[in-house]
């Protein structure tokens, strides 16, 4: 099957959404993903899977895990992978509603060869301390037969938001230790993500507002903080999730990242890029048989206290001719056929603004007095800017990834990041720029 987009991942039919199960196995990258391969809409949840030798050139192994029992028939929802005894550890959320009202039950699937994952059932109910609203587990090994599970939650009593944090000796058999997280705020979170990245833990997670009486998602965005965590059954935190986080992203489209390590000790993150409301989603999409698509995987890395995200390494082995290297003293026109551009902005002279504008549809535009980087897009909807913005006291760099539709901005070497879709459509890619920097623009090139 044709993957559309150059170097973002997309299933070619349905509606694709969180990225799930990742992992590396046999020499092989697996991504797993929330897909409707029936319909661009979210009636129907499976797993689909694409496999990678080199993370550049992807198969699409299309169904992975479907909802045929009893327990997950209306949708095998989002989970993780874990190695363990040389199998695939497949933890989900099975997603059943009796009349309406919704059952989530914490499942394990088992497999030996990357090919048939084995359902092996139930392994968690839900505890009275929490309602149904209870997914996403994600396992994280703290070292040999000791694992970790944290599933997102709401309070059974006050209907807020929570993280459940579980044991286990062998992948299996899970004890429940406790609320590892708590939001005042919100009323759910999805997607948690416990991970470590040279002893620092860091905690990600999806913050959502509910309405509870309409049982209905209202807004939701991805953020992540650090943790005293100390991986003693004894020590335990109850952690406030409202405080001190950051946001993963400051684009228009990014959710429920999930992250891993590889082989080079490298924790990977994807995420789903969209943060669409119905109406833009099924606009989007008319004229497409499908929806959505991951972000390029970035290796996160802390630096100066912070989460840094950056483009994979081999991704720059896609970078080819040169279209543009020069030091830009005011304005510059650029016209040009390709579609699939890579654009490093450097050497910055400190006292002036950068703007930049691709296709006509986005602008990235820096203004040195208010220390602020805003990133516009024309929205299909309604053909009006919209905005995003961030504080930046000081911009060293720039650098974008654009696809036929989708755009990666990474500052300062990965300290901020916006994502972002942009409505499919050709247009050539017309390029004005104003700044005293350096900018480089290169095509993107990738041999299928
Ligand atoms: C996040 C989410 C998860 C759930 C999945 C269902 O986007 O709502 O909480 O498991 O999507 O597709």
């Amino acid at each position: 099957m044709q993957i559309k987009q150059h170097f973002h991942l997309e299933p070619d039919i349905g509606l694709l959404n969180d990225p799930n199960g990742l992992i590396q196995y046999k020499g092989e990258y697996y991504v797993f993903f929330q897909w409707n391969r029936f319909e661009k809409n979210h009636t129907y949840k499976e797993w689909g899977l694409f496999t990678s030798k080199d993370l550049l050139h992807w198969d699409f192994k299309a169904s992975a895990i479907l909802p045929d029992q009893e327990y997950d028939l209306n949708g095998v929802y989002s989970g993780s992978s874990c190695l363990i005894d040389d199998k695939i550890y497949i933890f989900y959320t099975g997603n059943r509603k009796y009349d309406g009202v919704r059952q989530s039950k914490q499942c394990l699937a088992i497999s030996d060869n990357g090919r048939n994952f084995l359902k092996k059932g139930i392994i968690i109910n839900t505890p009275s301390l929490y309602t149904e609203h209870f997914r996403d587990p994600k396992v994280l090994k703290l070292r040999k037969n000791k694992y970790l599970l944290v599933i997102g939650a709401q309070d059974s009593i006050n209907k807020l938001g929570a993280i459940a944090l579980y044991y286990s000796k062998n992948g299996i058999d899970w004890q429940y230790h406790g609320k590892l997280g708590y939001s005042l705020n919100y009323q759910m979170i999805e997607c948690p993500d416990l991970f470590n990245i040279k002893g620092h833990f860091v905690l990600a997670y999806c913050l959502q507002s509910r309405d509870n009486t309409k049982d209905i998602p209202l807004k939701s965005f991805s953020v992540y903080k650090f943790i005293d965590f100390v991986d003693s059954a004894s020590a335990f935190e109850n952690i406030n999730l409202d405080e001190d986080f950051n946001l993963l992203d400051y684009g228009f489209d990014f959710y429920a990242p999930q992250t891993f390590k590889d082989d080079r000790n490298r924790q990977i993150l994807w995420a789903w890029m969209s943060r669409m409301n119905d109406e833009e989603e099924i606009f989007f999409a008319k004229k497409e048989k499908n929806i959505h698509c991951l972000t390029m995987p970035r290796e996160l890395f802390i630096e100066n206290g912070k989460l840094y995200q950056k483009p994979l390494e081999e991704f720059y082995k896609l970078l080819s001719n040169t279209v543009y290297d020069e030091l830009v003293k005011d304005n510059i026109v650029i016209d040009t056929d390709y579609t699939k551009l890579f654009f490093k902005i450097n050497s910055i002279k400190t006292n002036s603004d950068v703007f930049l504008m691709i296709k006509n549809i986005i602008r990235v535009s820096y203004k040195i007095k208010e220390q602020k980087l805003s990133v516009y897009r024309i929205n299909w909807i309604n053909n009006e800017w919209e905005e995003r913005t961030c504080s930046v006291d000081k911009l060293t760099d720039i650098e974008i990834w654009l696809d036929s539709s989708s755009v990666e901005i990474f500052l300062n070497q990965g300290e901020y990041v916006f994502s972002l879709r942009l409505y499919p459509q050709d247009l050539s890619t017309n390029i004005k720029a104003t700044m005293n920097a350096k900018l480089l623009i290169k095509q993107i090139y990738i041999n299928k």
